[in-house]
């Protein structure tokens, strides 16, 4: 157990609701096994409170949030400075607190979308992808393919005028922006399938997909961890093709996160995510 001590550095996630989150687990685990005098928190904030709670925190020392669901949004509107992630996301998930009273807003997910798939071995320049949805996590996902030298990202979504408006936002020629109906008949071609919906969660309805005409190189990616196999990756692994779950992005995003709050740069380690699957219970 390490000792914290009056030095300590805190930082810690602010959602609406909060307690669901697996930031303090995961930070907790970091902080513990580098012995870091240091504090991560949950920070629950209603959404009218946002600034003022964030401003708050930041006068009494802390350095730093990450944000969750509500307040991605609002956190890009309050930073003073963004980075290029950030901007291209129009969403912040990291909020460093400057000792001369500026706030920077960060974007680690895209980042760390890209680390899981490099962790898994799979290369987004191998060919191209198609991404289902066009919500936030889409569009990390769809700017870090773009930043790793995907060929060509196509992206479906259920409401089409979203997905135009991601493509144009992000404004790469190599964005298609496809038919929602093209997931009952996926084509050979994809390098990559990766679904950023909330379809196939726990208590979600299900991701209907055709994946008879995937092509056997095809990597098959969810981002949704609850439940970690979700029947689209059971469907893909029943097929023979490669899967990548969930779980390894949320750990990856943390990673510059950590190092940002902490001094440090953490390792994504099997022992770091079986830790994390004990929480999940699976
Ligand atoms: P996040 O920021 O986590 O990506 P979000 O912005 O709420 O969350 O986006 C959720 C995604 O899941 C969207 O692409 C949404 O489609 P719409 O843009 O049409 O809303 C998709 N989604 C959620 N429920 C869905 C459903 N029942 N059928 C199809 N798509 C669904």
């Amino acid at each position: 157990m390490t000792t914290v001590t009056g030095a300590a550095r805190v930082a810690g996630v602010t959602g609406w609701p909060v307690a669901h989150s697996l930031s303090p687990r995961l930070h907790g685990y970091w902080l513990a096994h580098h012995g870091i005098d240091g504090i991560y928190a949950p920070f629950p904030v209603a959404e009218d409170d946002f600034a003022q709670a964030m401003r708050g925190l930041a006068r009494a020392g802390v350095r730093g949030v990450n944000v969750t669901v509500p307040h991605k949004r609002r956190a890009f509107e309050l930073a003073h400075d963004l980075d290029a992630a950030a901007r291209a996301i129009g969403a912040v998930n990291t909020l460093l607190f400057h000792d001369d009273g500026r706030i920077e807003g960060r974007n680690t997910d895209a980042d760390g979308f890209i680390a899981n798939l490099a962790d898994h071995g799979v290369d987004p320049a191998a060919g191209p992808a198609l991404v289902l949805g066009a919500g936030g996590a889409a569009r990390a996902a769809v700017h870090g393919l773009l930043a790793a030298g995907a060929p060509q990202v196509r992206i479906a979504n259920r409401t089409r005028a979203r997905a135009l408006a991601l493509a144009t936002d992000l404004g790469d020629r190599r964005i298609r922006v496809v038919d929602d109906a093209v997931r009952l008949g996926l084509p050979g071609d994809l390098a990559l399938l990766v679904n950023t919906t909330s379809l196939g969660m726990a208590g979600k309805g299900a991701l209907d997909v055709d994946l008879a005409r995937l092509s056997p190189a095809t990597v098959v990616h969810d981002i949704v961890y609850v439940p970690l196999q979700t029947p689209l990756l059971a469907a893909a692994g029943a097929r023979g093709l490669r899967t990548v779950d969930g779980l390894g992005m949320l750990l990856h995003q943390a990673v510059p996160a950590f190092a940002a709050f902490f001094g440090l740069r953490p390792a994504v380690t099997t022992d770091l995510r079986n830790n994390l699957l004990e929480v999940l219970g699976t």
